[in-house]
């Protein structure tokens, strides 16, 4: 098989959310413009770069004028974030960065989170607020965090944070405290009627043998699934554990795995992560 789909619904349902914590970010202390533009939904479909069959990452915007950054699109992680212009080690400063001074739509926060990632790479991150561009999408008031530091791993500019889509924490809110959560930026589209349906798949279309990188490297396909990259029906599978919050992972029983004619039966219990964020990882499938 030459290519790879992957394909990835949303778990949430919209009545669980009252029963949750407070999204970071609520409506209320929040100006309503006197002209509200009714978005009527749509689908997006991002064009991936393909590091090493390792890496998948695209570009989103963040803040009024956008600011770009490249991120990695990481259905194994929960947040957004991007380096802060207020982080100047020489990690930081490989990257773009995020200037809060200069997007007048940002909104600030005192909620932090210092987030470890099972590589062991680090950032400490200081939410905010802002309005995220995905190609056609628009979210505004969307929560991701500033990185002030990042540790050696991120000494790499092929990318400068993260996109998480991890599997939704009930009603799409993940604890960042006892009394705040972050709501995922898939929920917020929903939310804000942005995508057509509450889904998003990903295609990664593997390197040819001797490619390093591939500027075709694959697609997130925002608010739909596009039949034309794979062959088969759609297996749809319930989630393991959906209402246990964290690790943030679109969990699967696993009963056996096969490559062409070989196959290996596992255990019962065994489980896996959809995962398109998973650096090497020979330990963990
Ligand atoms: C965040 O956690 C890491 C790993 O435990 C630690 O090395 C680092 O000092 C922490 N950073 C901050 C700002 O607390
Ligand atoms: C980052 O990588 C460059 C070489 O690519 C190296 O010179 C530099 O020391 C590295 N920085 C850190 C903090 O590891
Ligand atoms: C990769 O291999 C193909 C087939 O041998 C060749 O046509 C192409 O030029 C190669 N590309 C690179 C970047 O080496």
């Amino acid at each position: 098989m030459r290519n790879l789909a992957l394909l990835l619904t949303l778990a949430a349902a919209a009545s669980c959310v009252s029963a949750f914590r407070v999204p970071l970010y609520r409506k209320s202390g929040v100006r309503t413009p006197r002209t509200v533009k009714r978005q009527t939904p749509t689908t997006y479909k991002e064009n991936l770069l393909n590091y090493q069959d390792n890496l998948f990452v695209g570009e989103i915007y963040l803040g009024t004028p956008p600011q770009k950054f490249i991120v990695q699109f990481d259905t194994g992680s929960q947040f957004i974030w991007v380096p802060s212009a207020k982080c100047l080690s020489s990690i930081c400063a490989i990257h773009n960065r995020y200037d809060s001074t200069k997007s007048s739509t940002h909104q600030s926060s005192k909620l932090g989170y210092n987030m470890t990632y099972e590589d062991s790479s680090n950032v400490d991150l200081n939410f905010a607020g802002d309005t995220l561009t995905v190609g056609t999408l628009k979210v505004t008031n969307q929560a991701f965090g500033q990185a002030l530091t990042m540790n050696a791993q991120f000494n790499d500019s092929s990318y400068d944070g993260l996109f998480g889509l991890g599997a939704f924490y009930l009603g799409g809110y993940y604890p960042v405290d006892d009394a705040n959560a972050y709501v995922l930026a898939v929920e917020n589209m929903r939310l804000q009627n942005v995508i057509a349906r509450n889904i998003f798949s990903v295609w990664m279309n593997p390197l040819q043998f001797n490619q390093s990188h591939s500027t075709n490297g694959g697609e997130i396909l925002f608010g739909d699934i596009d039949t034309t990259r794979f062959t088969g029906d759609i297996a749809w599978v319930p989630l393991q554990n959906p209402s246990n919050g964290e690790p943030p992972f679109w969990t699967i029983g696993l009963k056996g795995v096969r490559l062409g004619s070989q196959s290996v039966e596992v255990q019962k219990t065994a489980v896996a992560f959809i995962d398109t964020g998973m650096w090497g990882g020979d330990d963990i499938l």
